[in-house]
């Protein structure tokens, strides 16, 4: 019988102490050997769709800082290419999708498991090799995120385009919607079947909606994807990250079915744990800046949000994710001072 993997307890809702710890974007450009890997395999999505060296990213921070999770190497907008729209990210400015906005009616919702295939490949190959008591996690976009990028065609201020389309044309924004909720679907569950442990739903940009639009574009997607995936897999715990949601985790919390939530660094995580069912496994928070600088700033952070969380299901993380100026002796002082004790 092989260890059940502490994300996995904590999920369930288990108190594990000292918490388990992984972080958000932990395989990337702030890590040598990623740059090399990056470097072999020519563009970003090559690397994304050439499982061997997906694998190999997959596992370096693992590796490196002996974590307790490993995250996919893959990304949350293979899912706009999958349905047809081309994605390309360019060095400096992020990915550009095209044509944009896109209408569902242009898109071929018919071939995303085949497209997808060699994603649930990287995940096979890195279960194989990770050991049984590290956690894999898939992921995907929660729809409105990647919608705002299907419509925007890259980043873009407050999200304007697709908050304005789904204003305007919402019986069009909801065809777009429904379609990415297919998908993601069909992405999860490949990647379970294939072996992940857990799955998250990354809502990075769901701050920005207001109160109506947060319930239909945000809590209602994901509802649908977890109800789906639920079915298929009923004990794969599920994370969700509604980024900038503030008070409304505690809605997401209790209106989407997820097992647990992922909370960004604006949040208090003591107002987290009186917004969100005391069972439910909370995921966060520290500023990644903090990380960067290092030293007593790091230390300070890592320390009071040890102490909050004391007694709850909690999984340390980063309110999102590592940016590439960090340094890696921060993050191994970083899990080394979860691990250790706390000074009161
Ligand atoms: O280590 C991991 O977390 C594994 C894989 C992962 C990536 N992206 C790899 C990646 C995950 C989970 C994501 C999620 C993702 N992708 C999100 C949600 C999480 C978040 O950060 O809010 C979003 C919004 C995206 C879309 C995306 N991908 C953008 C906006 C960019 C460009 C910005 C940037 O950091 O360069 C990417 C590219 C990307 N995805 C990189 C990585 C490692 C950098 C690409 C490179 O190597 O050049």
């Amino acid at each position: 019988v092989s260890e059940r993997a502490k994300l996995v307890r904590v999920l369930s809702g288990e108190v594990v102490e000292p918490p388990p710890v992984w972080i958000m974007r932990q395989a990337g450009r702030y890590l040598p050997e990623y740059r090399k890997t990056r470097e072999k395999a020519g563009s970003f999505l090559d690397l994304c769709f050439t499982p061997e060296l997906a694998a190999e990213v997959t596992l370096q921070p693992v590796r490196r800082f002996d974590l307790d999770a490993a995250i996919l190497f893959s990304d949350i907008l293979v899912i706009p290419l999958a349905l047809g729209q081309s994605v390309r990210f360019e060095e400096g400015q992020g990915p550009v999708l095209s044509p944009a906005p896109i209408d569902s009616v242009a898109l071929d919702p018919s071939r995303v498991a085949e497209k997808l295939a060699p994603i649930f490949e990287t995940v096979r190959l890195t279960r194989a090799v990770l050991p049984r008591d590290k956690a894999l996690i898939g992921f995907c976009g929660a729809p409105w995120t990647v919608a705002t990028y299907m419509i925007a065609g890259r980043g873009s201020a407050e999200h304007l385009p697709a908050r304005r389309l789904a204003l305007e044309e919402p019986a069009r924004f909801q065809a777009l919607i429904d379609m990415i909720v297919d998908a993601s679907v069909d992405y999860l569950t490949g990647q379970i079947d294939a072996g992940a442990d857990i799955v998250k739903i990354f809502d990075s940009w769901a701050g920005v909606l207001d109160a109506e639009g947060f319930e239909r574009w945000a809590i209602t997607p994901v509802r649908s994807i977890v109800e789906r995936v639920k079915a298929m897999h009923p004990r794969v715990p599920i994370i969700g990250f509604p980024r900038g949601a503030g008070a409304r985790v505690g809605a997401f919390a209790r209106e989407t079915g997820v097992d647990g939530v992922a909370i960004d660094w604006t949040l208090p995580m003591r107002d987290a744990c009186e917004l969100v069912p005391a069972s439910m496994a909370l995921q966060g928070n520290l500023d990644p800046l903090r990380l960067v600088v290092g030293g007593a700033a790091l230390d300070a952070g890592v320390d009071s949000i040890l102490r909050v969380m004391r007694g709850r299901p909690h999984i340390f993380n980063l309110g999102h994710g590592i940016t590439p100026d960090t340094p890696v002796e921060n993050v191994a002082r970083l899990v080394a001072r979860v691990r250790g004790k706390v000074a009161d």
